[in-house]
């Protein structure tokens, strides 16, 4: 006799068919009028990604009284090509070499092509978020508004007098947790969730967003399973959260290490060597307490959402995030 499945069985089995749609629609959403642009646009997608956007959508889906599949696809197909043509652009300017594991698409091809087929697939993503409304319109244009702002912002550094670290929190805000908070609006707006659950998702959205950059940027220096070069950051001189901390130490046997920050570190030895002295110092565990204080954050702005399995697995988020190691 079959064993009877859990509520939460069901309810996983469920999210995880929504996902295998919406995966094949993000590269129908790809499809381009030549084969080259085609291949390049969906060369990215192929390659993987987490899809904690798109999962975000569908869990967030789950808060309202019922909600149209069809919308809920599209809504998740919206925000992973926005993020995708993100990080065309993004490994322009990093000028990463790696991506999901795979040879960025600048590398594979061109700067010129991939910053074109990054445009593509933002086109790509207004066209389809029209079908939802002008609410939705609106509010990805005003995210991805949010997102190019923090790029900016990260790109040009803190101005005169300008604190670093109020810097970097506001340019991670803007560039992962505004486009992060909307797809958990979405997944709620097109449940037809009350304003109330809606706003919860805004600010829970907007917290894991943060949590999200953050434990990646820890994770650029310790991590070699992320599918990226390590040191990408360090490497383009982004000053971040473990950076930020290692900078304030006085203590003489940081001074290689604060000398080897203030270098050229294109060189692979010079980047090899201050990846080993940050894994071994205590901004990593530094950086790691302050993204625990803030998944306790998150978790609590879940109080005011409907309990269920939903509420479930975006508790679950919270310490997914913090763990994680790609
Ligand atoms: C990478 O995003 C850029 C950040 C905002 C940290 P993800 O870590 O979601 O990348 P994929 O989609 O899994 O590749
Ligand atoms: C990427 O930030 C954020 C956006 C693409 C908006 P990062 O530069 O830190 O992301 P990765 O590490 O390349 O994925
Ligand atoms: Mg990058
Ligand atoms: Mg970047």
């Amino acid at each position: 006799m079959l064993a009877e499945r859990t509520h939460d069985e069901v309810f996983a089995d469920s999210v995880r068919a929504q996902l295998e749609i919406i995966e094949s629609e993000l590269l129908r959403a790809a499809e381009a009028s030549t084969p080259m642009v085609t291949e390049a646009a969906q060369h990215i997608i192929a390659s993987g990604g987490k899809r904690f956007r798109p999962s975000l959508v569908v869990l967030a889906s789950h808060l309202g009284p019922e909600a149209d599949p069809a919308e809920v696809v599209r809504s998740a197909v919206v925000v992973e090509l926005t993020h995708v043509a993100s990080l065309y652009h993004d490994d322009v300017m990093d000028d990463a070499r790696l991506r999901r594991g795979a040879p960025s698409a600048n590398v594979r091809w061109t700067n010129s092509i991939a910053i074109l087929v990054g445009d593509f697939l933002f086109a790509r993503a207004s066209d389809i978020v029209s079908e939802l409304g002008n609410e939705f319109v609106q509010l990805q244009a005003r995210t991805f508004a949010r997102l190019v702002q923090g790029q900016i912002a990260e790109t040009v550094g803190p101005s005169d007098g300008e604190d670093p670290l109020a810097h970097y929190l506001k340019v991670v805000a803007d560039k992962t947790g505004s486009l992060i908070a909307t797809s958990a609006v979405f997944g709620a707006k097109v449940s037809g969730a009350e304003e109330s659950v809606q706003q919860a998702m805004a600010e829970f959205g907007e917290e894991i967003g943060m949590i999200f950059q953050l434990s990646d940027d820890i994770i650029d220096i310790t991590s070699d399973v992320t599918g990226k070069t390590p040191g990408t950051d360090l490497r383009e001189g982004v000053p971040t959260l473990p950076i930020l901390l290692a900078r304030q130490s006085t203590d003489p046997a940081d001074a290689r290490l604060l000398e080897l920050l203030d270098s050229d570190l294109s060189d692979d030895a010079a980047l090899a060597e201050v990846l080993t002295l940050l894994r071994a110092h205590k901004c990593i565990e530094q950086a790691r307490a302050e993204v625990t204080r803030r998944a306790d954050l998150a978790r609590a702005t879940l109080r005011s959402v409907p309990a269920g399995p939903a509420r479930s697995a975006l508790e679950e988020l919270c310490d997914t995030v913090v763990t994680r190691s790609s």
